[in-house]
């Protein structure tokens, strides 16, 4: 048997997703009209032998409850929210639920990220992880040397795969090959994150007995608690080159997703990828009242829009939005309730729930995802109104614009 854990982490987490993480937490914003976590869901789904998968996080229960409850029912595999009290890092949150998790007796237990974009190779993975024989194998994949220092870099021997060496986040460059923040491991992961536990709790102890703090004077930090337990610092590097840990490398799409930018990067990437998984999802713009549509483009099947608009590349229309007649819109993502009025231009931008863009107005941004200001983002019922131009700007909720901005944060 085989179970599926998705850390989900929680509210504090989500401040670089702000505005958007103001309304949802940021596992549910939707990518390709689906919510970020249902990605790697409907990827577990695919794994032989799959009896039950987790979310752990420390979000309110009742945050997910809905989601949870409508998820379990279409996939019929179990789906189940877990809440920590408070955090417990990457490692601590999954050894906290130990006992549930392996209430199954699972021989085999995959840990995703939910903030990760890709195509979630997880059946290959099993394969490669039962032919190395180790305690867990961790996806992997090559960017850009500048880029690198932001993951866990990592080396790996080219014939046997085994994990050589970890470091996180290293200020000088050690490898362009990262962790993708995808794992499979048997039990016996429990096993290394009680030991890193123990360990600090016998030097808590030692602290006091000896009366002054030496480890916490040296380094200026104040100590880490005994239960709070990071996946890559405290349990990847110690065991790496130990024929413990594995890499499967990916050689197909993968990105991290910290930013509303790179939300809209992905969501183009998840749409490509319906092409081949789930192309009913796709607007086809066959039918007779239906818009013209140019590339990938999902629309919810509320969602009304006239025949005379253009849609496409990139954009997906959540539940019950309006776009009126000669409207264009270019790699966005509309949420819901959101209303576009008559030949108005949305390009390289999220306009967030409930918002209005006038008619002849134009929201854009220049498209560089990994900018602060590269998309144009509207929060939660914003009202730009008729012929307004708003360019590469941030506009937190219910503001009304009635000036044209630009490179702007409207607070
Ligand atoms: N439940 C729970 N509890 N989830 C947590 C906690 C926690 O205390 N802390 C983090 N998470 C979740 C986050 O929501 C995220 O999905 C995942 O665990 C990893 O988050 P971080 O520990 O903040 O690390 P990161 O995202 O900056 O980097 C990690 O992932 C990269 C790949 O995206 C590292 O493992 C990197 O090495 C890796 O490259």
């Amino acid at each position: 048997k085989v179970v599926a854990v998705i850390m989900v982490g929680g509210p504090t987490k989500g401040t670089r997703f702000r505005p958007l993480s103001l309304n949802v937490p940021k596992p549910l914003f939707p990518l390709a009209g689906q919510p970020m976590v249902h990605h790697p869901i409907s990827a577990c789904k695919r794994i032989p032998n799959l009896v039950q998968i987790y979310l752990i996080g420390f979000y309110e229960e009742r945050e997910f409850a809905l989601y949870v409850s409508s998820i379990s029912n279409e996939l019929r595999v179990p789906v189940r929210y877990l809440r920590e009290d408070k955090p417990h890092g990457s490692a601590g949150g999954i050894y906290n639920f130990k006992d549930r998790i392996m209430e199954d007796s699972p021989s085999h237990i995959f840990l995703l990220n939910c903030d990760v974009c890709c195509s979630f190779p997880l059946p290959d993975m099993l394969v490669a992880h039962k032919k190395y024989g180790g305690i867990g194998t961790i996806l992997v994949s090559k960017v850009s040397a500048e880029s690198a220092s932001q993951f866990g870099e990592l080396v790996a021997d080219h014939i046997t795969n085994e994990l050589l060496h970890y470091t996180e986040k290293p200020e000088t460059f050690v490898s362009d090959l990262i962790n993708c923040g995808v794992y499979i491991f048997t039990p016996d992961i429990f096993a290394a994150i009680r030991d890193v536990s123990a360990q600090r709790k016998d030097r808590a102890n030692l602290r006091r007995v000896s009366s002054f703090d030496f480890e916490s004077l040296q380094s200026g930090t104040k100590t880490i608690p005994s239960d709070f337990v990071r996946l890559d610092q405290d349990i990847l590097s110690p065991l790496a080159g130990k024929r413990q840990l594995y890499t499967y490398e990916t050689l197909e799409f993968w990105e991290q997703i910290k930013t509303p930018g790179m939300s809209l990067k992905c969501s183009g990437l998840y749409l490509s990828q319906f092409r081949c998984t789930s192309p009913h999802l796709l607007a086809d713009g066959d039918g007779l009242n239906s818009p013209t549509i140019v590339g990938d483009v999902y629309i919810h099947p509320s969602a009304k829009v006239h025949p005379t608009a253009k849609i496409g590349p990139n954009v997906s229309i959540s539940a019950n939005a309006h776009v009126g007649a000669g409207a264009r819109l270019i790699s966005c993502i509309i949420l819901d309730d959101v209303d576009i009025r008559e030949n108005a231009v949305v390009i390289h931008s999220i306009v967030g729930w409930k918002s209005s863009i006038g008619k002849w107005s134009r929201v854009q941004g220049e498209g560089d995802y990994n900018a602060k200001l590269g998309i144009t983002i509207l929060g939660e019922a914003v009202d730009v109104e008729d012929e307004i131009v708003v360019i590469n700007s941030i506009v937190l909720p219910n503001k009304t614009l009635n000036i044209s901005v630009q490179e702007e944060i409207i607070l």
